[in-house]
């Protein structure tokens, strides 16, 4: 059986010069490497308690949404700003490449509840820290923070300090 890791295309120089790109879409379009994803990704949550699935548009719906349904639990879209139609908490954060604002529905996370945040990749780690601090002021508890990969030349890992981190694949560089 393959292992996760080559079913990822590795590209280099894109969208910058320097940067190697590690695409997910050549392990979606793989019946199997799909499997193994959500699966290698969902063993990370192995005994867990917890009530929700935190994803972030768009490619953590790809990974949050199967997890959730397999495990029978809500899950939670933090979208890109405009695009939820009801009252929201939002927050603006850095890209590796820019920045942007994601909002999430006031009512989609409750004080109290145990939340599991799910992304395919931590490059700079902006993304999570926005999404936890969108989580916490909305009363959630965030347990545990998922990612199918890392890159860990970007130092993401600083950013979440004090949480329960794990990712499936590590790639040393950024
Ligand atoms: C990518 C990736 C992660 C994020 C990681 O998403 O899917 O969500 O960047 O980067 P960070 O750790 O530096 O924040 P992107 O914002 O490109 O959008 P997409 O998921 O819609 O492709
Ligand atoms: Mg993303």
């Amino acid at each position: 059986m393959k292992k996760i890791e080559e079913y990822v295309r590795s590209i280099p120089d894109f969208p910058e010069e320097g940067i190697i790109f590690r695409d997910v879409t050549s392990i979606l379009q793989d019946a199997d490497g799909l499997h193994l994803a959500i699966d290698e990704l969902q063993k990370t949550l192995e005994g867990l308690d917890f009530d929700v699935v935190v994803g972030p548009e768009s490619r953590g719906f790809i990974f949050g949404v199967p997890i959730a349904y397999n495990l029978h639990k809500a899950f939670v879209p933090v979208r890109k700003k405009g695009k939820l139609p009801c009252e929201t908490v939002e927050l603006e954060y850095d890209l590796e490449y820019g920045s942007a604002v994601i909002e999430m529905h006031k009512d989609a996370v409750r004080p109290g509840q145990r939340v599991v945040i799910i992304d395919d990749l931590i490059a700079t780690g902006g993304t999570i820290e926005a999404i936890i601090k969108l989580v916490e002021q909305l009363g959630g508890e965030v347990v545990k923070i998922s990612f199918l990969m890392e890159l860990a030349g970007l130092n993401g890992r600083e950013k979440l300090k004090g949480y329960n981190v794990e990712s499936v694949i590590c790639y040393e560089g950024k």
